[in-house]
Formats: structure tokens, sequence, C-alpha cells
């Protein structure tokens, strides 16, 4: 076991923790709850091999104006970033979300099938969104929380108007409710959870 990679990973989501627990909106005690439930000892770790996408490129700028919004977990991230896996939902392509969205999207599971544990019936992990794109209208029976490291995200819930949110707030969606999600100017790096049902992909409005 890669022992550096391990108290990485741990160190993070630990971080990720603390800054829930010291926010109280809307789901943020559902997701603290189900972290504090899943096994996540030397024996449920697992190393996924590494993978990097396009949108990788804002990570930098991202981990460096999460250092003003909560430093541990901006070192933290930063840490473990060569041991994560970024991914892409096979049907969010071009041609579905805008010319260039596959170079500016990406997500990586830290607790999930494919992160560092496998965790029960629960995903945590990161997405990036580079500047200017509409990951627009989607749901999924899982309960969502976001929580945006970086500021000038704006967020809809049931096709309502976006309305931006600051760094570091709290985004709740119940289970299969509407949400879309636009960047401005500026890339952004989200912490996202899912709390249970993660065996049903996201949809896209049609
Ligand atoms: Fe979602």
């Amino acid at each position: 076991m890669n022992q550096d990679l391990f108290d990485s990973v741990r160190w993070m989501i630990g971080a990720i923790a603390r800054g829930l627990n010291a926010r109280h909106g809307e789901g943020v005690s559902t997701v603290l709850e189900r972290l504090a439930e899943q096994p996540l000892g030397e024996a449920f770790f697992r190393e996924p091999d590494p993978a990097t996408l396009p949108v990788l490129r804002h990570l930098p700028q991202c981990i460096g104006e999460t250092m003003l919004l909560d430093s541990d977990l901006a070192a933290a991230i930063a840490a473990t970033e060569d041991g994560l896996r970024w991914r892409q939902s096979s049907t969010y392509s071009d041609a579905v979300l805008g010319e260039g969205f596959a170079d500016n999207y990406g997500w990586a599971e830290i607790i999930g099938p494919n992160g560092f544990f496998a965790g029960d019936d629960v995903l945590l992990g990161l997405l990036m969104l580079g500047p200017d794109r509409h990951y627009r209208d989607h749901y999924h029976p899982a309960p969502e929380l976001y929580w945006p490291l970086t500021s000038g995200s704006l967020w809809s819930r049931d096709s309502g108007p976006f309305e931006e949110k600051p760094q570091g707030s709290t985004i709740w969606h119940p289970p299969m409710t509407m949400h879309a999600t636009k960047t401005g100017g500026a890339p952004l790096l989200a912490v996202w959870c899912w709390t249970r049902d993660v065996g049903t992909p996201a949809k896209l409005a049609s």
C-alpha cells in the first residue's frame, strides 16, 4: 500500500468533513452522517489508476483560490492530485453540451466504485468545470450536495433562474430534483457527494 497516498486521501476526506462541519446548509448533516459511516481504514484502501483530463489545466488556479477559503483542504487536494482518477460521463459529449465541453469538464471519485474507498452506497468526489460552461438540466435519484471551493459559479434548481453562489456555500439537490450549473469567466472546483442510491447515473433533461 502507498502509505503517503493513503495519508493524503484520509487528510483530504478529513478536511472535507471539517470544512462541511463548519457549515449549516441543507443536507450538510446528512453528508457528514454518511461519511462517518464509511469504512476508511487501510484494509479498505485501493489505488485507482490515475487519469487526467484537459480540464485539469485549470486545477492550479482553482487550488490557489481554494487556499483563500480553506488552506487545509487546498493543501490536501494538492497532495492527492497525482493519484486522482479523473473521468467523464460517457453521454456528456460536445454535441450534447456544447462545443468544447469535453475539454472543460471532469470529476474524480474519492469514495465510490472508482475512488480510493469503495464506500457503502455513497459517492464523494471533486468536480471541475472550465470557464463559460453550461452543465444543463439533469437529475438523478441520489440526493446530492455540492460545495463550490471557488467563486463565481451559478446554480439552478427546478429549472428556475440561475443564482450565483459564493465560494464555500453549499447547494443541496433532493432526489430527482432538476438542477444545472453554469460558470462565468472563472473555472469551478467543487466537492460533491451523493449520499445514497448511487447506482443510477445522472440523466440529462431531453
Ligand atoms: Fe447532480
